[in-house]
């Protein structure tokens, strides 16, 4: 089978298996994390092929919807990868970076590192700032029933990853807790500069949103 043909089948496959799945791991965010890392990959010298699997196979079965479950995505993205006759090579270096990419509070040890794994990163990572973060945020907060923000709650930055996962926390506390964050973990040139536009463009709206908060508009 050509590229090609594989990746055209993976959208296929990753089309069907997010039908369902909520706003902020819809196709659409896959989608846009695709199109980032290529966008990324253009400053780099990597497997493109690589790239490609793992940003559309990255968030086939977030473990947020299966009882915290990992292992799900990495399963379900080698089981298909087999069943199209990728090279174990391919399989498992995508395998790593579906495991990886993920931002984890900074709490677990990255165990793998790959020019590869830190385009699809990066891709990740640019999705959740920027107008499309903010969009993602607030989307995510009003699925889980959040209030958008109590000036009484403090942002905690020291939460352990399954408090995070049950806190009824604002959604703008979200932001402190992990969106402003980003901009420091980037990895690539390409990735920091994209980042840095985004960080500003999110400080704005708070500062905006403080100030309408207050009735000062
Ligand atoms: P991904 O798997 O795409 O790296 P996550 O699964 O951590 O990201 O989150 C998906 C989206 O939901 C992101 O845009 C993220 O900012 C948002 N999100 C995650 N947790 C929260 C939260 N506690 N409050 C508001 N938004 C959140
Ligand atoms: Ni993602």
């Amino acid at each position: 089978m050509s590229n090609l043909d594989l990746i055209n089948k993976t959208i296929l496959f990753v089309k069907g298996k997010l039908a369902n799945a909520e706003g902020g791991h819809d196709w659409f965010h896959i989608q846009r994390v695709y199109k980032n890392a290529l966008l990324i990959a253009k400053g780099e010298v990597c497997d493109e092929t690589v790239i490609k699997l793992s940003a559309l196979l990255h968030d086939i079965a977030d473990s947020k919807f299966y009882d915290g479950d990992e292992t799900v995505g990495p399963k379900v993205a080698r089981e298909f990868l087999e069943g199209e006759g990728v090279s174990e090579a391919v399989i498992s270096h995508v395998i790593q970076i579906i495991d990886n990419v993920s931002f984890k509070g900074g709490k677990t040890e990255k165990t793998f590192s790959s020019i590869e794994l830190n385009i699809v990163q990066d891709a990740d990572r640019l999705d959740a700032i920027g107008a499309i973060g903010i969009a993602r945020a607030f989307n995510y907060g009003g699925f889980k029933n959040r209030v958008m923000y109590d000036p009484q709650i403090a942002p905690n930055l020291h939460m352990s990853k399954e408090e995070y996962k049950n806190s009824q926390a604002p959604t703008i506390n979200h932001f402190y807790e992990k969106l402003l964050l980003l901009k420091d973990k980037m990895n690539t040139e390409t990735g920091k500069a994209i980042a840095k536009e985004r960080h500003h463009y999110m400080q704005g709206f708070l500062a905006q949103f403080y100030s309408e908060w207050d009735g000062e508009s």
